[in-house]
Parts: C-alpha cells; structure tokens; sequence
C-alpha cells in the first residue's frame, strides 16, 4: 500500500489491517463441473508492464462466495438467466415479434457475444454495449419499449447473454475506429476523483491483494458482469458497479449508460483479455 493510499484510507477512517497483502488464491475454477475458467492470464500488450497478471475476481474471495459461482443450481444469479430465457421467447411490441423469432436458440447464436463486446458498431457509429445492442432490436425491430439501463430485465438478458459465452475468454478489439473510445475509457480509468483523490488505477492496479474495508481488493475485473453480489441480492451491471466505485471516493459520478461509462467497459474490459466469462458471477 503506498503512502497516498494510506493517508487517505487513515483520512475516512477505514478499518486497515497490519496484516500484509494476501495475494490471489490458487484454486480452480469449474463451473457445473464441466465448464473450465481461465481466470488467470497474460497481460495485453497494451498494459505495457501495468499488471505482470491478470487474475479475475474470483480469486480474491473466500471458499464460499467461490463455491456458489461453481454450481448453477447455487448460483442466485441464474433465476435472472432463467427469466430472460422466458423473456427471450415471449413476442413483444408492436412487431409481434420474439428474440427467437429472430435468433433461433440463444445457446447457438448468442454464444462469444459477451467475449467481444463492447465492441464499434458501424452503422451506429459508435462503440456500443450489449444492452445498447438489445435495446436496438428492441426499439427498431421490435416496436417494443427501450429497457432502463443496467435495471431488471435488461440486466437480466445481458446475463442471459453473457452465461453463453462461459468459459471462452474475453477479447475485446481496441484497435481501429474503437482506439479513440478505448483512449477516452483509459483516461478516465486513471483520473483521481473526489475528495479522495483515488482513480481505479489507485485500488484494482496498485493495492490489488491488499485489504480495504475488511474487502479483498481485486483486479476489478469485468469478465464476470452482470455478476450477482451476497449484499444487494441481485444482478449487477458494470455501470452500477463502476458508480459505487467512484462514489466511494466522495466523487460526483456518471450514469449508467453514459458515453462516459461505455468508454470505460471498453477499457475495463480490454484489460481483461485472456480471461474467461464466468456470467454470471458470484461475489460479495
Ligand atoms: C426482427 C428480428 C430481430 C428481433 C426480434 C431481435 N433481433 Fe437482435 N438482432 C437482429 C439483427 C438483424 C441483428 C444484427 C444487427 C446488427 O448487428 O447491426 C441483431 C443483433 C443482436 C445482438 C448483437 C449480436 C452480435 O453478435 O453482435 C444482440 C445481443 C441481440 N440482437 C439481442 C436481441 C434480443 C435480446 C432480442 C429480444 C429482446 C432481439 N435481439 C430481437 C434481429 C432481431
Ligand atoms: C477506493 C478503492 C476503489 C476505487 C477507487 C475503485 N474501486 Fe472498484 N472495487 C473496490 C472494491 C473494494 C471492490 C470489491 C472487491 C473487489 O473485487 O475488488 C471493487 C470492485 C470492482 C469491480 C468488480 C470486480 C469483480 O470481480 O466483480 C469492478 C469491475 C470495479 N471495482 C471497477 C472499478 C473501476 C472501473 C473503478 C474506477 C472508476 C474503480 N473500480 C474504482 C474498490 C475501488
């Protein structure tokens, strides 16, 4: 823990253990005991020696936040994915129309989506999410209503979506017309906000392992979204998740949905390229 670090954890009073970091644990992630996660890997290039590994969250929490993750019959965030499964057939909006109708089984043509996305969309112009994506087939192919972003039913069908993918490992393109959405996401990851003064890079970079809180910090690592947190007993998005994080440091925040928050999923993601989905996660 640097100094920085520690003044202003001291500062808000935060309970900091003496106890040096304790690292990621070495165990192995197997979901329904088929489904093998690489939740360890390389760095990307393109962190240029920021992170000698990239280790998924999953490590950084005890046996039985972990061992709920490994059995979709514990893991609470599958009734999400069973209910955009029944959303997924049901016709809506003035179309008359399902997701099936259109896209057959999600197994089938749902599968490596979350791996690849956000990604730049070329008719829109514009790097776009998997919600942005849904909303799109709902509003324009549909006649159906936009879904609020990172609530309910558009939580639950990008999870839906991303559970498809488990076990392929994310790979985010940041090249091409998706480097300046990329470059934006980045600057905002290392921009000290609040009355804190702490960026992303100050708690998931630099003290990842370390304890804040009585929580073991991690990578902050998005290969698990929408993932279900024990402490609000729901499905949550990225957004969200970045929200709280920044609201943690005293600062005003961005919406989830924002050009802001896109950028960074972009960023967030691309750091964790190599790891596997594990939609939807297990953590505290
Ligand atoms: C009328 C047909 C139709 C319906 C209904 C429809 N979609 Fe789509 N969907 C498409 C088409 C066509 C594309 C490809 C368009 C593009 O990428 O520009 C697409 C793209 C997508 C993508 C991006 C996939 C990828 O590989 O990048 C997702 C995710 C998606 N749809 C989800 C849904 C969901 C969820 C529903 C139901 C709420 C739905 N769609 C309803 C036709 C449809
Ligand atoms: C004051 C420290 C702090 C800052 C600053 C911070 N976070 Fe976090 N973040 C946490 C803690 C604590 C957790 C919960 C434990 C963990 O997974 O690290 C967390 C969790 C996360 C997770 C969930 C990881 C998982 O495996 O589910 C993501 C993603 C994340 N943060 C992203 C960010 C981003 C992006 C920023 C910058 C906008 C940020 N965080 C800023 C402390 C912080």
């Amino acid at each position: 823990m640097n100094f920085k670090m520690l003044s202003v954890v001291s500062a808000v009073a935060l309970a900091m253990p003496t106890l040096g970091a304790a690292g990621p644990d070495d165990d192995t992630l197997i979901i329904n005991e088929e489904i093998e996660v690489v939740t360890k890997a390389e760095p990307a290039e393109h962190l240029d020696g920021a992170l000698y590994e990239v280790i998924s969250g999953w490590h950084f929490r005890n046996d039985d936040t972990q061992a709920i993750e490994m059995d979709d019959f514990d893991n609470p965030g599958m009734l999400g994915v069973e209910n955009a499964m029944a959303t997924w057939n049901t016709a809506e909006g003035s179309a008359g129309k399902s997701c099936a109708d259109c896209h057959g089984d999600a197994a089938e043509s749902m599968k490596g989506v979350k791996a690849t996305y956000p990604k730049y969309d070329e008719k829109a112009g514009t790097v776009m999410t998997v919600q942005m994506k849904v909303n799109e087939c709902r509003t324009e192919r549909m006649g159906a209503e936009a879904w609020k972003y990172d609530a309910g039913p558009a939580i639950d069908m990008e999870a839906m979506i991303g559970s498809q993918s488990r076990g392929m490992q994310m790979n985010v393109a940041i090249d091409g017309p998706a480097k300046p959405f990329w470059e934006k996401g980045k600057e905002i990851y290392y921009t000290r906000y609040g009355q804190l003064e702490l960026s992303c890079a100050s708690c998931h970079e630099q003290n990842y392992g370390n304890m804040i809180r009585a929580d073991h910090l991690s990578q902050g690592q998005t290969n698990g979204f929408p993932t279900y947190r024990l402490k609000n007993a729901k499905l949550n998005g990225a957004h969200s998740r970045f929200k709280g994080c920044i609201r943690d440091t005293r600062a005003e925040t961005f919406s989830p949905g924002s050009d802001e928050f896109i950028a960074l999923e972009l960023y967030v993601a691309s750091r964790g390229n190599g790891l596997g989905v594990e939609t939807p996660s297990v953590r505290n």
